[in-house]
């Protein structure tokens, strides 16, 4: 049986990070040689696999209320004969298996990030096993060994995991608990996987890990590697035309990392680069292992070399022992290294991470509080950012048709969603993939209008937050 005739429907849900979509993409590549073929939605599907998040309380609860709905559809398709394997893999799997298979016994598999490739065998033990089959070792085989190349075309813009795992252990985060230690694939297999990509029909490939410019490997006779080398290698396979990273840790970000944004054309302008805090007291009491003026000095050595860079990033809001001052002077690093884009969290307290016990809690109104204010000056900052798009023109790449008629969908350097009206002489067919001209007509909150200008030389690029800044 293979993954052209498939006899079995499989639906798998992530949440989470793009890590667990693309994961969700290999789990799907592993369970096609089994003759799982995707499924429409959960209603029609023979298997599903809940493809969980850890990294905040909301995100497990998550879990357990779609459990609760899919147990009724797995009651029903029992009662009418048939058969419904529910899985749940991802990190709240490997942080809370015994919970699961406690609190929803109808459970089939429960299975943590490190063991995917062993998914056919677990399947196969279902119908033997009494219980639920668990596994949430971390295998002394690394799964990338053990993975099948990807099978599944992932389109225009493809993600490919480098990177896992992360040995930093941050107070508040459970990743190094539940992706374990720090793991680098080996340059071969990452260049094996982008021209396989590519040649499925990427165009832009953003290359994962929960600490990505942590990376290194061995190049050619031995040589050690940085993320710096690779994209240099990666630059060269013939039409990838995009290239980025995510997510990076500022005490990773080496001279060779920053001076590849002012080298490489294919590597985006535009970088996530999480901080959590602007206080140096609340970053020594997160293990952050820099200062806020690092990350100011990161962010100048990267404005100089790509003076259109935009900076995105992740702020925790509350985090133990945070007094006002902390969080004015998150306030203050925001406004000073101003964001093109940014995602800010309330402090969730997770089981088994040091912060969690920590005495000085915040109180959840101060928590609400200091969020609100954070948000509020982000949105401005990206609405600022947006605005300053509106009549410049820049390249656009197509990634497929738009939501309405006549529309198409593409992404802007700098990550922002793009739409336009197809342009009559061009059509839709024949687009996708394409990279084109456009100028920027009408900024929304969360994308862009455009016009296409069909094939002429690429304009000035968009005014960044950083010249904004320097222009005011
Ligand atoms: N590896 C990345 C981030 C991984 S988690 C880094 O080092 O920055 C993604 C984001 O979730 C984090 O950047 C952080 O802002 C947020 N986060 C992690 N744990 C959290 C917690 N306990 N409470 C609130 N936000 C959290
Ligand atoms: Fe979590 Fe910190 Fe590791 Fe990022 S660097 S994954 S925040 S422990
Ligand atoms: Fe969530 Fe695990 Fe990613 S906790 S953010 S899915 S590494």
């Amino acid at each position: 049986m293979t993954a052209s005739t498939p006899r079995k429907r499989l639906f798998i849900r992530s949440w989470g990070c793009q890590m667990n979509v693309y994961d969700s993409g290999r789990m799907a590549d592993v369970l096609a040689p089994l003759g799982y073929g995707p499924a429409e939605g959960p209603e029609d599907a023979d298997m599903i696999v809940l493809n969980t998040c850890h990294i905040r309380e909301k995100a497990s609860e998550k879990l357990f209320s779609e459990l609760g709905r899919l147990r009724v559809l797995k009651l029903a398709k029992e009662q009418a004969g048939g058969r419904l394997v529910l899985a749940v893999a991802g990190c709240v799997a490997q942080a809370e298996g015994a919970e699961i298979t406690a609190r929803a016994p109808y459970v089939d598999l429960v299975l943590g990030p490190q063991s995917y490739h062993r998914l056919p065998e677990m399947v196969a033990r279902i119908s033997r096993a009494s219980g639920a089959v668990i596994e949430t070792d971390f295998p002394v085989e690394q799964k990338f060994d053990f993975l099948p190349d990807s099978t599944t075309p992932q389109g225009v813009t493809a993600f490919l995991t480098i990177q896992e795992g992360c040995d930093k252990f941050c107070s508040f985060c459970v990743v190094p608990y539940t992706r374990g230690s720090e793991f680098s694939r080996s340059a071969a297999a990452v260049v094996k996987e982008a021209r396989h990509l590519v040649a499925q029909g990427a165009r832009e490939i953003a290359l994962l890990g929960q600490n990505v410019n942590a990376w290194h490997g061995e190049g050619p006779e031995g040589r050690p590697w940085t993320l710096a080398r690779l994209l240099l290698e990666l630059a060269e396979i013939p039409g990838l035309a995009r290239l980025r990273y995510t997510t990076s840790h500022p005490r990773d970000m080496d001279e060779a990392l920053i001076a590849a944004h002012g080298a490489i054309p294919q590597l985006m302008p535009f970088l996530h680069l999480p901080v959590q805090s602007g206080s140096d007291r609340i970053l020594a009491a997160m293990n952050r292992g820099h200062r806020a003026d690092d990350y100011r000095r990161i962010a100048e050595k990267l404005y100089a070399v790509r003076p259109d860079i935009a900076l995105s990033s992740d702020f925790i809001a509350g985090h133990p022992g945070e007094s006002e001052a902390d969080h004015q002077a998150t306030l203050k690093l925001i406004e000073d290294v101003r964001f093109a884009l940014a995602y800010s969290f309330k402090y969730s307290p997770r089981p088994g991470t040091p912060a969690a016990t920590a005495v000085a809690q915040v109180e959840e109104t101060v928590k609400d509080r200091r969020l609100q204010e954070i948000q509020a000056l982000l949105r401005d900052q990206q609405d600022a950012f947006n605005r300053a798009c509106v009549g410049r023109s820049c390249a656009v790449l197509i990634t497929g048709a738009g939501r309405h008629a006549g529309q198409f969908a593409g992404r802007s350097p700098w990550l922002q969603p793009v739409h336009g009206l197809v342009s009559p002489d061009l059509g839709l067919t024949g687009l996708t993939g394409q990279m084109v001209t456009a100028v920027v007509t009408a900024a929304l909150p969360n994308s862009l209008s455009v016009r296409l200008e069909g094939n002429e030389a690429l304009g000035p690029p968009a005014q960044t937050p950083r010249q904004e800044k320097a222009a005011a």
